[in-house]
């Protein structure tokens, strides 16, 4: 891989950012300094300001998850999100899980303790969606989210509903992620779900990629997820 977007990958920074470090002098293989963005690396010796740099270092990635995709780790029938993957991040795992049809923001992690938390209702880790919806939403509606929706199982956490840009169109922010929670909230409420799309999970909005590309987490993007479930960064 080229040097330029070995650093931007490995340290969440612009390819234009490491060009901006490498030809500040700041960037060595093996102790030679690289002189141009265009050397390609195995992932071994590099450093910056003598610092080892690897991928290692990513803890975080998001993808815009297409649809047509399981979030699982392998399937015998079906395309999985981990299949979309670069090599590089292959030991990392979802963070909860999109149906096949849901398309947005999928968190991946190298870190087990924080997928667990950012899962969990007990960190209050809102995921927020964007619904296409086969009828209006009502003001009863919203107060029944507000309420909690009771489910055949379970009866599902407070949760938020908005209306969106059209009536056809709703947000809805929840806490938890059952199976087909949002479809399964609104069916309760006689409405079908066409389209779910994830818009964020806590302060993390997606952005920055292609459908179905991935990019780690900046620097602070990752330290504000750790924070907001009670893990130093
Ligand atoms: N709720 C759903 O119903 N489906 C998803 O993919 C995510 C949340």
């Amino acid at each position: 891989m080229r040097i330029d977007k070995y650093l931007s990958d490995c340290l969440a920074i612009t390819r234009k950012e490491s060009r901006r470090l490498i030809s500040s002098g700041a960037v060595s293989v093996y102790g030679s300094i690289v002189s141009g963005a265009g050397l390609h690396v195995q992932g071994d010796g590099v450093t910056v300001d003598g610092a080892p740099v690897s991928a290692e270092q990513v803890r975080v990635i998001m993808m815009d998850k297409p649809a047509g995709f399981l979030t699982a780790a392998e399937d015998s029938a079906c395309r999985t999100v981990c299949d979309l993957l670069p090599n590089r991040f292959a030991k990392f795992m979802p963070i909860g899980r999109l149906d096949k049809d849901t398309t947005g923001l999928l968190l991946f992690t190298s870190d087990g303790g924080l997928a667990h938390r950012v899962i969990s209702p007990k960190y209050h880790v809102e995921k927020r969606y964007l619904a296409r919806i086969d009828k209006p939403i009502s003001d009863k509606d919203i107060e029944s989210f507000k309420s909690g929706v009771a489910l055949k199982d379970f009866t599902a956490l407070p949760a938020k509903l908005e209306r969106g840009e059209d009536e056809y169109s709703a947000y809805v922010t929840v806490t938890e992620g059952k199976y087909h929670q949002v479809k399964r909230m609104f069916a309760a409420r006689g409405i079908y779900v066409e389209r779910l799309r994830r818009l964020s999970v806590g302060d993390l909005v997606l952005g920055g990629m292609e459908e179905g590309g991935v990019r780690p987490l900046t620097r602070e993007e990752e330290e504000s997820l750790y924070r907001s479930v009670g893990l130093r960064g």
